[in-house]
């Protein structure tokens, strides 16, 4: 399987599985706010890494899918909140005007609080599995809450913003903490030995430095500004090996060779 398949493959079935869990409702505002980030062009990289994780246990393939519907609702919430004047004050997201600028800052916030909201509600929905038990579903929330919260990515954007801690320990939080958790949220739905869970654990949080490592260098910040653009490189390429290296210790090379795949088209993107 190739990787440009695959993602081509989770995009479409993430935006079925968004019309299947959220149909439209009044005030059709708060709806359309919802889904302005949610439909519009994200690359879907957090529900591939679920996909990916339950590929590599043996979990139901739609479940990942709704749970990495669930995660891709909790990402577009941090967006819509990282855009918004007290935050980044951004203008443009993925070519087009902000959230907060088609929307006004009050209903931007309110989508945010919405998404984030509903990710919880998609994921302690059980009709909507089909192959996880509650207790599962409890500790994938558990870990999901955690990764995106005070433990993760909102810690992370704390520290951001308010310049605690080093580049790597932001990086880790804000950004590899939901990456990881991704994969890890993937895994849990099949059949995983502890090993191969703290394995994944580590490769998805070496994958979302790697994740940030490029954004900055597109952005022309972060590491870019600290160690310039080959410097910063290189730095990624050393993530990617231990990361390639993690990822052949699984000793799953037919069902982890789209993970490794994942590794280089992560260094390479352009967007
Ligand atoms: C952007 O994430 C925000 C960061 C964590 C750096 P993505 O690049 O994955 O966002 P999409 O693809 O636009 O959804
Ligand atoms: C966003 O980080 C990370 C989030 C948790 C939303 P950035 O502020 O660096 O990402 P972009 O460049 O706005 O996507
Ligand atoms: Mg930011
Ligand atoms: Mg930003």
């Amino acid at each position: 399987m190739q990787l440009e398949n695959f993602l081509k493959t989770v995009s479409a079935q993430i935006d079925r599985k968004i019309d299947e869990v959220l149909k439209p409702f009044e005030p059709k505002l708060l709806y359309d706010a919802m889904l302005y980030y949610l439909k519009n062009g994200g690359k879907r990289i957090r529900p591939a890494l679920v996909a990916m994780g339950a590929y590599i246990t043996g979990g139901h393939p739609e479940d990942a899918i709704t749970v990495g519907t669930a995660i891709e609702f909790i990402h577009n919430y941090s967006l819509i909140h990282d855009d918004l004047p007290a935050m980044d004050n951004d203008d443009i997201r993925r070519g087009k005007p902000t959230c907060h600028k088609v929307f006004g800052e009050d209903i931007a916030i309110l989508a945010g609080d919405a998404l984030l909201t509903y990710a919880f509600q998609i994921l302690s929905q059980k009709e909507l599995f089909k192959n996880v038990d509650a207790e599962k579903l409890l500790k994938i929330s558990n870990l999901i809450a955690r990764k995106a919260g005070t433990e993760g990515m909102v810690k992370g954007q704390v520290m951001d913003v308010k310049k605690i801690g080093d580049l790597e320990e932001v990086a880790k939080h804000k950004t590899a903490a939901l990456i990881s958790a991704s994969l890890v949220a993937g895994a849990m739905l099949g059949n995983p030995s502890e090993k191969e869970l703290s394995l994944l654990s580590d490769i998805g949080e070496k994958l979302g430095i790697i994740f940030q490592i490029v954004d900055d260098i597109l952005d022309k910040e972060g590491y870019y500004s600290e160690f310039g653009e080959e410097g910063a490189k290189e730095i990624a390429n050393t993530f990617a090996s231990m990361a390639i290296q993690q990822i052949r210790a699984l000793n799953k090379p037919e069902k982890t060779q789209i993970l490794e795949q994942l590794v280089y088209f992560l260094l390479n993107r352009t967007h």
